[in-house]
């Protein structure tokens, strides 16, 4: 199933450099106060979180990374 809910992604690693790809999977809401995409590596300042995923990233480090340099080969 494709969802419609964020930006097409097609070409995105051409348009963002790395940094910027990184900011946006770590915490969109930091470009975009209302936004719906989940800030998959930050952990304060959220509500509604079970305690037991409480000081968790949805991802870590590495896999922020790895998550970068897949969007980064995604150029036309
Ligand atoms: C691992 C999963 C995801 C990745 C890698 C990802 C990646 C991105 C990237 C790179 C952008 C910037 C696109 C651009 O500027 O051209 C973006 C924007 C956006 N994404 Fe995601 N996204 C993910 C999950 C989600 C989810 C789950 C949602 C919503 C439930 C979402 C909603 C949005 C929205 C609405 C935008 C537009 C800008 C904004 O309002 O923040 N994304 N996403």
């Amino acid at each position: 199933m494709q969802g419609t809910i964020g930006t097409a992604l097609a070409g995105v690693g051409a348009r963002l450099d790395e940094s910027r790809l990184r900011l946006r999977v770590v915490d969109s809401q930091r470009l975009h106060p209302d936004s719906v995409m989940p800030p998959y590596h930050r952990v304060d300042g959220l509500t509604r979180v079970g305690t037991a995923w409480a000081s968790r990233p949805i991802l870590s480090a590495q896999q922020v990374e790895d998550v970068v340099a897949f969007l980064r080969t995604l150029r036309d």
